[in-house]
């Protein structure tokens, strides 16, 4: 594979796993990132000594910036956004332009030959009851600021012919940009930090998908593309689904890869301890009585629906002070 790709937005948690394969596949690959979580995102360091490598420090609304950018690349993937309900729900207009004007900007920029891929969150499909599970043709329903800029903007991209887009469920694994805030990264961090994990809605039903599978889809979206565009697809792995029960088992799978450099510092009886649901000590008792105390109100609810796997309301306690969304 020799294509140039646009990867907008690279430089974030999806961005820095997918250069990576993108450059062992062979593609000449480009980021433009406008650093939104400041200069010590690191996320891209491990690839610039690659030549075909190159990094651009600039905003996807920047009309000039992207002409340039854009009419270089064979395939553009556009990962750049403000992600998450809770950080849409905090600058609306931010939102609004970036992930949806950006898209209509990508739209009037690119000619009809450059594929583009697009994730969108399958939380577009809102929040559903029942036994069933969401398929493509499920009516999307968005409940957020997020989800709504994130469906149009499917729909346009889809409108304009070219395009795969990947409806994903929650990501999780580990990524040189570490998101905590995602659900199963959530609760491994939060398993060997505090030495339990809260369910708060133990129904729920979610799907998750590992974030190098997300990179590969995408890589496999690009071979494909002739026989995929013009469709949205569900990305999600049905073997990975923690909640309902499982968690004591399937979440031991899944964390290994995280808790691996953890374990290097941390030794010892707290590996036993994972996904279990209720505290085994009397410290972690009494965390858990006050985080019930602290946390919102709707949290008690179940989880916000920021997108599959959200816990807002919890990251405020029991994640690490600079996580951004
Ligand atoms: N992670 C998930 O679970 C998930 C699920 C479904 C869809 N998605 C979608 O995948 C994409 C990437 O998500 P992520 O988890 O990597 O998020 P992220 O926040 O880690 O990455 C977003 C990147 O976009 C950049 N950015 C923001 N505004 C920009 C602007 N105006 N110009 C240039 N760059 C800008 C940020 O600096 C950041 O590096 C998003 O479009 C998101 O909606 C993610």
């Amino acid at each position: 594979m020799a294509d140039r790709v646009l990867v907008t937005g690279g430089l974030g948690y999806l961005g820095s796993v997918l250069c990576e394969h993108l450059l062992d596949a062979g593609c000449h690959v480009k980021v433009v990132d406008n650093l939104m979580y400041g200069t010590g995102q690191q996320g891209l360091f491990h690839l610039c000594a690659r030549p075909t490598f190159d990094f651009v420090k600039g905003d996807v609304r920047d009309e000039s910036l992207m002409k340039t950018l854009v009419k270089d690349a064979d395939v553009i993937i556009h990962l750049a956004a403000i992600v998450g309900a809770s950080a849409c729900d905090r600058d609306p207009s931010l939102a609004t332009t970036v992930n949806l004007d950006s898209v209509r900007l990508l739209n009037r920029l690119r000619s009809p030959a450059q594929l583009v891929i697009y994730p969108n969150t399958n939380s577009g499909y809102g929040a559903t009851t029942g036994a069933n599970f969401c398929t493509e043709e499920s009516p999307l329903q968005p409940i957020s600021l997020y989800g709504r800029t994130k469906v149009e903007a499917e729909q346009r991209l889809l409108d304009s012919g070219n395009v795969v887009t990947l409806r994903l469920a929650t990501v999780f694994g580990m990524s040189p940009r570490m998101r905590l805030d995602l659900l199963v990264n959530h609760f491994v961090y939060t398993a060997f930090t505090e030495g339990y994990i809260v369910i708060f809605e133990k129904d729920f039903k979610r799907n998750y998908v590992h974030v190098r599978d997300v990179a590969d889809c995408m890589l496999y979206s690009m071979a494909n593309a002739p026989r995929m565009i013009g469709k949205p697809y569900n990305v999600g792995l049905d073997a990975a689904q923690p909640l309902e029960g499982r968690a004591g088992h399937e979440g031991q799978g899944i964390c290994t890869e995280l808790l691996r450099p953890l374990r290097r510092d941390r030794p010892g009886p707290r590996q036993a301890q994972l996904c279990r649901l209720q505290p085994t000590t009397a410290r972690g008792r009494l965390r858990g009585q006050a985080l019930a105390r602290l946390r919102h109100p709707g949290a008690a609810q179940g989880l916000s629906h920021d997108g599959p796997g959200s816990v807002q309301e919890r990251r405020v306690i029991l994640t690490p002070k600079e996580e951004k969304d």
